[in-house]
């Protein structure tokens, strides 16, 4: 079903190769990635992004770093790709894998990069499994409302929410997706309606700015998340709390779906989550003009957190997670 390869590691010349999702959906593109500084760039620059999908080129940044064996730089590589975003967890668990690893390592290069592969191989069957597992909320004449891009494009399977999309349609279910444009960066107009239109799923894409409009004839909204507080906090993509706070209006169920290694089991609240505030010329450029008068400030969080008890549930590889979420998240440990 999934016609491109967001990632891939190529070990005969110790080289990643990502498809840019910068350039789509005009362009569908791929950078060859050859040390861990450029898999650091392209993390920064979001020429790759979505939670998993950061963890798992992660994990291979490291290995480009170990080829010749050193620890250190190895090492100096996990510090370095760590610091490209601070909101999605994904990124940290999979470096702290990726250390565990360097500690036992007797043959570096090979151990780390069996770790890298178990790292994408577990992305991509928890995405099969959240898509297994979710598919039930969706019943045939459903209205899906989406936000940003949780698909194929966000992890190295067929994605988290979208993953339960693709479940559904090959279940022959007849249903349509709303997608947000998702300003500023545009993931809902320009990932989520690509990936989306390649696989026939019918889709509309609509202004951030129309979802209360919207809402009241969606069945369900469903979104990703880059990071989940014990008490069920979600932090997603920027704007996401405004649809969880519209569905819990219109009394619409409001989901997410997000593999384990999404949880932060260290932090009580969401409130510890560190939000990324990204370049102001995200929000002051647009298609290469200046849209705003310069002399105004500009606000970039990139992500927010909706309070969990505007979360009706949680899609996991292993169950739904429903409240109450501290008691029930512990669990999945
Ligand atoms: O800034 P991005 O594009 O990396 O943000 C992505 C999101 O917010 C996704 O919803 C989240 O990472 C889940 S992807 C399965």
């Amino acid at each position: 079903m999934i016609t491109f390869k967001t990632v891939e590691y190529d070990e005969s010349q110790n080289r990643l190769v990502i498809l840019d999702q910068t350039k789509l959906p005009e362009e569908e593109v791929y950078l060859t990635l050859k040390t861990a500084e450029d898999v650091y760039h392209a993390i920064t620059n979001m020429n790759l992004r979505g939670a998993p999908l950061i963890g798992v080129a992660a994990a291979y940044g490291v290995v480009l770093a170990a080829h010749r064996g050193n620890p250190v730089s190895a090492g100096k590589a996990c510090d370095l790709i760590q610091s490209a975003r601070p909101t999605a967890v994904n990124l940290f668990w999979a470096l702290e894998r990726m250390r565990n690893r360097m500690r036992q390592a007797k043959d570096l290069y090979k151990e780390l990069l069996q770790e890298a592969r178990m790292i994408e191989k577990d992305d991509k069957e928890s995405c099969q499994k959240i898509g297994a597992l979710g598919t039930d909320l969706i019943a045939d004449g459903s209205k899906i409302m989406v936000h940003c891009n949780a698909g194929a494009l966000a992890t190295s399977g067929i994605g988290t929410a979208l993953g339960i999309i693709y479940t559904a349609k090959q279940q022959g279910k007849d249903f349509v997706v709303y997608s947000n444009e998702t300003r500023p960066l545009l993931q809902g107009a320009r990932l989520t309606s690509w990936e989306l239109c390649k696989n026939d799923v019918v889709i509309y894409t609509i202004c951030d700015n129309m979802a209360a409009t919207f809402m009241p004839e969606m069945s369900l909204v469903l979104v990703g998340a880059d990071r989940i507080a014990l008490n069920g906090d979600v932090a997603n993509k920027i704007g996401t709390r405004g649809l969880a706070i519209i569905a819990r209006y219109y009394h619409i169920p409001f989901y997410v779906a997000a593999p384990i290694s999404t949880f932060d089991f260290a932090l009580t609240c969401g409130k510890q989550i560190p939000i990324e505030e990204r370049n102001p010329d995200e929000i002051r450029m647009f298609h290469g003009r200046n849209i705003v008068a310069t002399s105004a400030r500009i606000c970039n969080p990139a992500f927010d957190v909706t309070p969990a008890e505007l979360v009706t549930g949680i899609v996991t590889e292993k169950c739904i997670v429903t409240p109450p979420y501290e008691e029930n998240i512990r669990r999945l440990q």
